[in-house]
């Protein structure tokens, strides 16, 4: 049996959870993709640290060489986080022809095109279906069932750890402290949560979906964001009184005169399906002209669900190199539609 040789970049929730789901798949793989796939290499800062994490700790390492200059490494699957050095990371995979998952949103919103451009060059994958609401797929419905329609909305619940401070504000009158540390504890936030209460990760969710929904090309810069950080308890008893829920939603509209993209609270009705999508749980809505409305939903965040979906994407990847059809996806054409500026959607 053909073993592919995959290296991970980070053991911290996601990364412990892919380690995971990947030996939990260790049977079944071959009859799924067609061969075993196996993690070679862990890149750390503290061997000691995550020596517990993992059945083999020789496969630690602190040295990210080791790994880029290991021609038996196929796949490399950056779960560190944050720009820098995942960019640079990413960037020398890429063009040492490896193919590269990644979950990291942060650097997608603003590099993305960098990156796809540089997999296109080189006939790689470079897979990310886990950077916008976790376990949901979106991405790849977005750019291969879905690309028959002309999209015009894109929107939802695409922010775990605010979509649960608000529910246990509401349902079980938590403090908000209390319920972002618990969101924490959980492996819903951020490395630092600023980026989910103050709407930061849902911009860059919103900047990613609307780039691969209408087929442009939307940064995090473009999308206004407000979070949740104002938001009482008061707040929240209002709203009930009059049969409302706030939610943080992201929204991007591909309208005659341009993109609008922003991610803010809003009071829904209780009655409307978002109002009902509570805890960790996000929803993503679509309309496309040929299919009318779509709704994915599902956890938004976590260890597993997260590694759900990169190891989905590995598992693509894997199937691609088989088939000898790598960077099948990675079509980097697009039109630049004009994104409206702040002042434009702030009167929407
Ligand atoms: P964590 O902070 O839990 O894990 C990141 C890990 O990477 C840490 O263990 C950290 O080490 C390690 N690390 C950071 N920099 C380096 C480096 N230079 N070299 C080696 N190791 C490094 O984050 P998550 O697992 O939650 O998130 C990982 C990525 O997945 C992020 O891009 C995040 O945005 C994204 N994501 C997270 C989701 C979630 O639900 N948590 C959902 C969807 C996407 P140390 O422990 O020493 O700090
Ligand atoms: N911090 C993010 C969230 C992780 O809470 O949604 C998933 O992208």
């Amino acid at each position: 049996d053909r073993v592919i040789k995959a290296a991970l970049l980070g053991l911290g929730t996601v990364g412990t959870g892919v380690y995971k789901v990947l030996k939990s798949q260790e049977e079944e793989m071959s009859a799924k993709v067609g061969c075993k796939v196996e993690i070679t290499r862990i890149l750390v800062r503290n061997i000691e640290k995550a020596a517990a994490k993992v059945k083999d700790p020789s496969v630690l390492t602190n040295s990210w060489e080791s790994i880029l200059e290991d021609p038996e490494i196929e796949i490399v699957i950056e779960l560190i986080g944050g720009i820098n050095p995942a960019r640079e990371y990413i960037l020398q995979a890429l063009n040492a022809g490896k193919h590269v998952v990644t979950a990291n949103k942060d650097l997608i919103a603003v590099h993305g095109h960098e990156l796809l451009d540089a997999a296109h060059a080189k006939k790689v994958d470079f897979l990310f279906e886990a950077a916008v609401a976790g376990g949901i797929p979106i991405i790849r419905p977005l750019k291969q069932c879905l690309a028959g329609n002309h999209m015009t909305e894109v929107m939802g619940i695409v922010n775990g750890t605010t979509n649960f401070i608000l529910t246990k504000m509401s349902q079980e009158g938590m403090e908000f402290k209390d319920a972002l540390a618990l969101a924490t504890e959980l492996g819903y936030a951020e490395a630092d949560p600023t980026a989910d209460i103050e709407g930061l990760d849902a911009g860059r969710k919103v900047a990613i979906l609307a780039s691969v929904a209408f087929n442009s090309r939307v940064v995090f810069n473009d999308v206004y964001t407000e979070g949740i950080a104002k938001i009482t308890s008061k707040d929240i008893h209002y709203a009930k009184e009059m049969g409302r829920a706030i939610k943080l939603l992201g929204v991007a509209r591909n309208t005659e005169d341009g993109i609008e993209a922003y991610v803010c609270p809003m009071l829904i009705p209780s009655t409307h399906p978002l109002a009902t999508v509570n805890d960790s749980y996000n929803a993503v809505f679509v309309h496309g002209d040929a299919v009318e409305d779509a709704m994915f939903f599902g956890r938004g965040a976590g260890e597993l669900p997260t590694a759900s979906a990169v190891v989905g994407d590995v598992f693509d990847v894997v199937r691609n190199i088989l088939a000898g059809c790598s960077g099948r996806i990675g079509c980097t054409c697009y039109k630049q539609i004009p994104v409206k500026k702040m002042e434009d959607t702030h009167n929407r």
